[in-house]
C-alpha cells in the first residue's frame, strides 16, 4: 500500500503546477496522510498557519483535513470510493486551499482509487425450475446475474456452475449481459429428481471475492419408462370348482415413472380356451382371481399373458399358468352294456348275467374306481375284465327255492377323498328247474272208515307240496297200483287227482277186510316229472251188522232136531249146546244165551255164557215128554241183534217113545196129508240123524287134530279177537272158533247158492265178490281167512 502511494504521489507532481493532484486508495484509516502539500506547494508553515490555510470544499462532504502544523493533508473521514463515485472512474475529490493575507488558491485533486471491497452479489440467493426430463439438449435458462460494486478489475469477472452433469454455463464473460446454463445431457427425474447448483460469480480482485447463489432444479417426470413385470412367468394352481373370487396370484409390475404415468393398469390378454371367462384380473392391483366355474375335466391347465400398460400407453407382458388340480367332482357312472332279466336256477358257476362299463370324468386316484356288490352274501361276484368292465357272474348254487329274486346292487367308488360313488341295482328273476319232488306231509298216512259205508264216501285227504314253481309244482295224485286180495286197489278207493282226497269206491265190510294198505303217488308237472308215493293204510271199523248165527241146533226148513233126555237123567244133565255165531267182532260179536221161552221153564235152563241148556231138577214122570225151548241169542252191539232157536227135547228112554211123540207133533200141525208127512218127516229125521253124525264125528276129528296142534305149539297160541273171560271158550273145551270154523265149510256147502265159493277150510283165503254182493256165508269165510292170518305167526 505504501508503494502504492508513494507512485501516486510521484505521478502527481509530475503533472500538476500549482495545482496538486493526490492518489489515495478507498478506505484508508482516518488521520492517513494523504499528501504534503506545504512541500508539494513550496509553502511555508509559518504561511500556513499564518494564512489560516484551510481547505473549502463548497458544499461537499469534507473526507480530508489540512493539518497546518504539518503541512500534510490527512484523511478526515473513511472514503467510499463507491458511494462517492459509484461506477465512475477515476474517482476524485476536488479541494481548494484557501490562504489568507493574502489570499491565495490553490487546487488539490484527491484521486480515490479503488480497492476491492466488494463481492459480486446476486439479488436473491436462490433460483427454482421445474424442468421436465424428456426436455431436449440445448434447451437455455436465463440465470440471474450478479453484481459488484468495484470497478475495473476488482469488478465481476466470472461465473461458474457447478456441478456441471446436466448443464454448462453459457457467458459471454464480462461483456454478456446475460448468463445462461444451457441442457446439455438428458435429464433423468427417476434418477434424480431433484438437481440442485451452484452458480458463483468471481470479481478479479486480489484476493478474489465470489458471490454465490443456489439453483433448484426439480425434474419433471414425463413418460419415459415403460411398465416391468417384476417376472416373466408366473405360476399358480388351482383346484378345479373353486369359488369365484380365489385368489391365484398377484401380478407385479412397476412403472419409474411417477403419477399417471407410472400408474399401471393389468389385463389379461392372448386368452385362449376361454381362460378370459374363468380369471380375471384386477386391472389396479394385479390380484389374479377366479371368475368362473373351472373344471378340469375340461382343460388341465390355462396359458394366457398379463398385459400391464401405464397411462402414457406403454406396456408389458407377462405369462402366466395355471394349473387346474382335479378335485374329485365326478362320480362314477354305471352303464349297464347288458343283462339277463332271468336265470335258470340250474346255471352254471360262473354265468354272466350282466356286463357293466363304469367310467369317472375325474384323474388320478379320483378316477380310480373299484367296484363291488353290497351285500357279499349273494351268490354272486364281480369279475373285473379290464379297467374299466365288470361282468356279473353267478360263484355259488342258485336255488330258487330258497330265493326267488336278488336285487344285486353294485356299488362303484372311486379313491378320491372323499370318495364319490354311485350303485345301481340289477334285479334278477330265477327260472325254476324242476328240481324238488313232491313231498308228502306225513311219512305214512293211516285212516279208519266203518264199515258200511256209502260207496263215493271221502275218506280223507293226502297231501304234498312241491318247492318248485307253478307247472313244475302242480301235483297230481294217483294211486300206485296194487293187488289187495287178489283185486285191484283201485276197486277200493280212488284218489282225487287234484285234491289228493281218497274215496272208498265200494261199501267195507269189516268181516271181510279189516284193513289194507296201499300207495299214493304224488307227481308234479315238471318234464321230466318228479314224484314220491306214500303209504296209506286204511282200518275198517266193525259195525254190528251181523245177527248172531245159529250153528248149532241146525235150523231146517220144517223139520226141527230132537235132543233126547234120559228120565233117569241127573239134575245138571247136558242136554245140549247151542251153538251161534257173530261174524263181527269185538262188542259186536260177544254173544249171551237166554232161555226165551220152555213148556217147563223149571225143568231146563241155558247157560248164558256158553249156551248149553241142562236140566236143573230131576226129571219126573209128571213131565211130558215133549218138551220145546226157545233159546235166543243175542250179542253185545249197540242195537243188539239177536237169533232164535227152538230146541225140541224128548224125556224119553226109548227112541219108538220118541217117534210116537212127533208123530203126534206132525200130526197137529199137518192134517193133510198125514201120512205123507209121517214118511217125509222119518226120511227128514234120518237124514238129519246121518248128517248130525256126520257133524259130530268131524268136530271130535277137528278137535283132535286142534290138540296135537297145540301139543306141538307148546300151547303159545295167540288167542284173537280177545274175548272176557265170561264169554270165551277154552282151546281145550271146543271154542266157538273151532266150530265156526268147521260149521263154515258146512254152511257153506249147504247152501246151493254159494256153491260157487265153496272151498276146503284149510285153503283160507278166497276171492272177494267185486260187487260186494257177498252173502254173509261167504263173510263168514273172510272172518275165517282172519282168524287164520292171525295163527300163522
Ligand atoms: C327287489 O326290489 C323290488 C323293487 O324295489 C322289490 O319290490 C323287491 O321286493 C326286491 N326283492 C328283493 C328280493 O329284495
Ligand atoms: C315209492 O317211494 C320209494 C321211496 O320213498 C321208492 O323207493 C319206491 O320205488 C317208490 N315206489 C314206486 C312204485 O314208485
Amino acid at each position: 500500500m505504501a508503494l502504492q502511494v508513494l507512485v501516486f504521489i510521484v505521478h502527481v507532481i509530475s503533472l500538476v503546477r500549482g495545482q496538486v493532484s493526490y492518489s489515495i486508495p478507498e478506505e484508508m484509516p482516518k488521520g492517513s496522510v494523504v499528501g504534503n502539500i506545504a512541500q508539494d506547494l513550496g509553502l511555508d508553515l509559518k504561511r500556513l498557519k499564518s494564512g489560516n490555510g484551510r481547505i473549502y470544499t463548497g458544499d461537499s462532504a469534507t473526507y480530508i483535513e489540512l493539518n497546518k502544523e504539518r503541512g500534510v493533508l490527512l484523511v478526515k473521514e473513511r472514503i467510499d470510493r463507491e458511494a462517492i463515485c459509484k461506477q465512475i472512474t477515476p474517482c476524485a475529490l476536488h479541494l481548494q486551499i484557501i490562504l489568507e493575507d493574502p489570499i491565495e488558491l490553490y487546487s488539490v485533486n484527491v484521486e480515490i482509487t479503488d480497492i476491492n471491497d466488494n463481492a459480486p452479489v446476486f439479488k436473491t440467493n436462490e433460483m427454482k425450475f421445474e424442468i421436465i426430463e424428456s426436455l431436449l439438449i440445448g434447451a437455455r435458462f436465463d440465470l440471474e446475474r450478479a453484481i459488484d460494486n468495484d470497478v475495473g478489475v476488482n469488478g465481476l469477472q466470472s461465473y461458474l456452475l457447478n456441478p456441471t452433469d446436466n448443464f454448462a454455463l453459457k457467458s459471454s464473460g464480462k461483456s454478456s449481459k446475460n448468463v445462461e446454463m444451457v441442457l446439455q445431457k438428458s435429464l433423468d427425474r427417476e434418477k434424480q429428481p431433484q438437481i440442485a447448483l451452484t452458480l458463483s460469480a468471481m470479481d478479479g480482485g486480489d484476493p478474489q471475492m465470489t458471490g454465490t447463489m443456489q439453483i433448484l432444479i426439480t425434474v419433471l417426470d414425463a413418460n419415459d419408462n415403460a411398465p416391468i413385470c417384476s417376472q416373466s412367468l408366473y405360476k399358480a394352481s388351482v383346484e378345479e370348482n373353486s369359488p369365484k373370487g380365489t385368489v391365484l396370484a398377484t401380478v407385479r409390475a412397476s412403472d419409474a415413472d411417477e403419477g399417471l404415468h407410472g400408474l399401471i393398469q393389468y389385463s389379461i390378454a392372448n386368452a385362449v380356451d376361454g381362460a378370459s371367462e374363468l380369471f380375471e384380473i384386477n386391472d389396479h392391483n394385479g390380484v389374479l382371481s377366479v371368475s368362473g366355474n373351472i373344471d378340469f375335466e375340461i382343460m388341465h391347465a390355462y396359458e394366457f399373458d398379463v398385459r400391464v400398460t401405464d397411462h402414457g400407453g406403454h406396456s408389458d407382458t407377462c405369462k402366466v399358468i395355471i394349473d387346474i388340480i382335479d378335485n374329485n367332482d365326478n362320480k362314477p357312472v354305471i352303464n349297464i352294456m347288458s343283462k339277463s332279466k332271468e336265470i335258470s336256477e340250474n346255471s352254471k358257476l360262473g354265468t354272466v348275467i350282466a356286463a357293466i362299463n363304469v367310467q369317472d370324468a375325474d384323474s388320478g386316484d379320483n378316477g380310480n374306481i373299484r367296484c363291488s356288490l353290497l351285500d357279499a352274501d349273494l351268490p354272486f361276484t364281480l369279475r373285473s375284465e379290464s379297467n374299466s368292465f365288470f361282468s356279473l357272474v353267478t360263484d355259488n348254487e342258485i336255488d330258487r327255492e330258497r330265493q326267488s329274486e336278488y336285487n344285486v346292487t353294485v356299488l362303484c367308488s372311486d379313491e378320491g377323498v372323499p370318495s364319490l360313488s354311485s350303485s345301481v341295482t340289477l334285479s334278477l328273476m330265477i327260472s325254476d328247474v324242476n328240481d324238488n319232488a313232491p313231498e308228502f306231509e306225513k311219512s305214512a298216512y293211516e285212516a279208519a272208515i266203518v264199515e258200511n259205508n256209502k260207496p263215493g264216501l271221502s275218506i280223507f285227504a293226502v297231501k304234498a307240496t312241491d318247492a318248485d314253481w307253478k307247472q313244475n309244482a302242480r301235483i297230481s295224485y294217483m294211486l300206485e297200483d296194487s293187488m289187495i286180495n287178489g283185486v285191484s286197489v283201485s276197486s277200493f278207493v280212488s284218489v282225487s287227482a287234484d285234491s289228493g282226497v281218497i274215496h272208498a269206491v265200494r261199501s267195507f265190510d269189516f268181516e271181510q277186510l279189516k284193513d289194507f294198505n296201499f300207495r299214493v303217488k304224488a307227481q308234479d308237472g315238471g318234464s321230466p316229472p318228479l314224484s314220491s308215493n306214500v303209504s296209506v293204510k286204511i282200518i275198517i271199523q266193525d259195525q254190528n251188522d251181523n245177527a248172531p248165527q245159529i250153528l248149532y241146533p241146525v235150523k231146517t226148513s220144517g223139520s226141527l232136531v230132537t235132543e233126547l233126555v234120559p228120565r233117569s237123567a241127573d239134575v245138571g244133565y247136558l242136554v245140549t249146546k247151542v251153538v251161534a255165531v257173530d261174524v263181527d267182532s269185538g262188542q259186536n260179536a260177544w254173544l249171551s244165551y237166554k232161555l226165551q221161552k220152555g213148556t217147563d221153564r223149571a225143568l231146563f235152563d241155558v247157560g248164558a255164557q256158553n249156551g248149553e241148556i241142562r236140566t236143573i231138577r230131576q226129571v219126573t214122570d209128571k213131565d211130558a215128554v215133549k218138551q220145546k225151548l226157545a233159546v235166543v241169542v243175542e250179542d253185545n252191539g249197540q242195537p243188539p241183534r239177536s237169533a232164535t232157536v227152538n230146541v225140541n227135547v224128548a224125556l224119553a228112554d226109548s227112541f219108538p217113545e220118541v217117534l210116537s211123540e212127533f208123530t203126534d207133533f206132525t200130526h197137529k200141525e199137518y192134517n193133510d196129508n198125514l201120512t205123507f208127512y209121517l214118511v217125509m218127516a222119518l226120511a227128514v229125521v234120518s237124514f238129519l240123524f246121518i248128517v248130525s253124525i256126520i257133524a259130530i264125528l268131524s268136530v271130535k276129528c277137528y278137535r283132535w287134530r286142534r290138540e296135537q296142534m297145540f301139543y306141538k305149539s307148546n300151547g303159545n297160541l295167540p288167542v284173537i279177537p280177545y274175548y272176557p273171560p265170561l264169554y270165551a271158550d277154552t282151546v281145550g273145551t271146543g271154542t266157538l272158533q273151532h266150530v265156526y270154523n268147521y260149521e263154515v265149510c258146512r254152511t257153506t256147502d249147504s247152501r246151493k247158492s254159494d256153491q260157487k265159493y265153496g272151498r276146503s277150510c284149510s285153503q283160507s283165503i278166497i276171492s272177494l265178490d267185486p260187487a260186494g254182493t257177498l252173502p254173509h256165508a261167504q263173510k263168514g269165510v273172510a272172518s275165517a281167512d282172519f282168524d287164520e292170518q292171525v295163527r300163522k305167526p
